[in-house]
């Protein structure tokens, strides 16, 4: 049986250690441990975080992460940017391949911060199933739950970005759950994305309880 709760400080350790298994070889996870709290934390202490967690036997083997009005977090975010880069520097220092990327991500942050706010608007960011975990519903339960906390907030609607190529199941399942691609760009020159959203009055189980 599996808990869907909200997340609380002492949940971010697990949450840094089912992202490494979930995204392994991403940026963020590239980035190190240290970052990825730090980017957590961040998520955490923002004023309408959407911080779910999936717990099974008392084990944390999932969570779903974002927010309300992504402008506004990525202000936040902006904001710790020199915590977050010394987080990174020891990862950084010993990957130098790596700094394309996290340049064209801070970019893209940089413009999502600065873009007009969209107080309606919920971004669900990062949501990851620890490995052995998967394909058992737990996916599921976090974004159908993330879904009502963000109409509890006052969104009209949801957006989430995935990869386009090489990800067909992930695809697959965002579609399964009711979101539409509305458009793709590039990330960087070889990284398509998709753009999902889902408007929440479209949403009729909402209200209803997950059945797995
Ligand atoms: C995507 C993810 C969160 C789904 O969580 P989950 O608990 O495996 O999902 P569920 O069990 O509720 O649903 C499984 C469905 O998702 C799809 N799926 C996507 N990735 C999968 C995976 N690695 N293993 C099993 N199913 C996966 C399957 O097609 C399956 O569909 P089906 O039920 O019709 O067979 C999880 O697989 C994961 O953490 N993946 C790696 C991280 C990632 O890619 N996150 C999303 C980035 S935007």
């Amino acid at each position: 049986m599996t808990l869907i709760r909200a997340a609380c400080p002492d949940d971010l350790n697990a949450v840094v250690r089912v992202h490494q298994q979930a995204f392994e070889g991403f940026l963020m996870t590239l980035l190190g441990p240290r970052f990825l709290r730090g980017y957590y934390k961040c998520v955490l202490e923002y004023p309408q975080p959407i911080f779910l967690i999936a717990e099974r036997e008392g084990q944390v083997i999932g969570f779903a992460a974002g927010f309300v009005n992504p402008p506004r977090f990525y202000a936040q975010l902006r904001q710790r940017k020199i915590p977050l880069a010394l987080a990174a520097a020891s990862h950084l220092v010993w990957r130098p391949h790596l700094w394309r990327r996290t340049l064209s991500s801070l970019r893209r942050a940089e413009t999502l911060s600065s873009s007009e706010g969209e107080p309606a608007l919920a971004e669900l960011a990062s949501i990851g199933v620890s490995t052995t975990a998967q394909g058992a519903g737990a996916g599921t339960q976090l974004v159908q739950a993330f879904l009502q906390q963000a109409q509890q907030y006052g969104a009209q609607e949801v957006v989430l970005t995935t990869d386009a190529h090489n990800n067909d199941a992930v695809n697959a399942f965002y579609q399964r759950l009711g979101f539409t691609c509305m458009r793709q760009f590039y990330h960087t020159p070889e990284r398509l994305m998709n753009e999902y959203r889902i408007r929440l009055e479209q949403v009729e189980s909402l209200h209803q309880e997950p059945t797995r």
